[in-house]
């Protein structure tokens, strides 16, 4: 089997400009995700069971279906409604923002359900009221434990963000899929765009477990 380096030389600014996409994507959508995540995970929790509902619908739906057909029905189906032409970047942050935000609410669910119950009637017992109880002692616990299964998510996500190739966001997978059109040749840019997916998940995890120590000694 010959190797054509000039194929991967030709290709690596692409691909590098698409790794700063794909870091860029995932960071957005982590980000959304986290923040939608949060009001979806509080009204999952609601104790009245109408409110809870529709949250359960949102999760179940998200998590229920593929991420690619998600992408394909926001890009084609829902953006266009909202911008022409529609831009596929947008589609594919729109589209893991969302799909993250389920994931994320049920990160954050049970972040706060694992904490003791006892945790809550000791403050409240000391005169906090709900709100206050949540802020100060449940909420710093339960973030520390959602450390690790949100980082998860992130490297998901980064790994995932792939997908947002098919509706042609030039992302890595995207340059990958260019050379190999243009070259007629698998191996080359495929294990030149997996190696690059190995440093960014590899290089998060590094990141990840160093956070992880940080706050375990705080
Ligand atoms: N590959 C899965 C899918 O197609 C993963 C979804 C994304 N996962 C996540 N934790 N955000 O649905």
């Amino acid at each position: 089997m010959d190797f054509q380096f000039n194929i991967i030389q030709e290709y690596l600014p692409f691909f590098f400009k698409g790794a700063l996409l794909t870091i860029g994507l995932s960071l957005i959508g982590v980000i959304m995700g986290l923040i939608l995540g949060l009001l979806i995970g509080l009204g999952k929790m609601s104790k009245n069971k109408w409110v809870r509902f529709p949250f359960t619908v949102y999760i179940n739906c998200i998590r229920g279906t593929p991420l690619l057909v998600q992408i394909l029905i926001i890009h084609f189906g829902i953006m266009p409604l909202f911008m022409s032409p529609v831009n596929p970047i947008a589609s594919a942050i729109v589209a893991l923002s969302l799909n993250s935000s389920a994931y994320v609410s049920e990160i954050f669910r049970a972040g706060i359900q694992s904490i003791d119950r006892g945790q809550m009637e000791a403050a409240r017992s000391l005169g906090m009221n709900h709100v206050q109880a949540m802020r100060h002692i449940i909420l710093p616990q339960a973030f520390k434990r959602m450390i690790p299964p949100l980082g998860n998510e992130f490297i998901v996500l980064l790994k995932d963000s792939s997908l947002a190739s098919i509706i042609a966001a030039p992302e890595l997978m995207y340059w990958g899929q260019a050379a190999q059109g243009e070259y007629y040749r698998v191996w080359e840019p495929y294990i030149c765009v997996a190696i690059i997916y190995l440093v960014l998940t590899l290089s998060l995890t590094y990141l990840l477990n160093y956070i992880e120590r940080k706050l375990e000694k705080s």
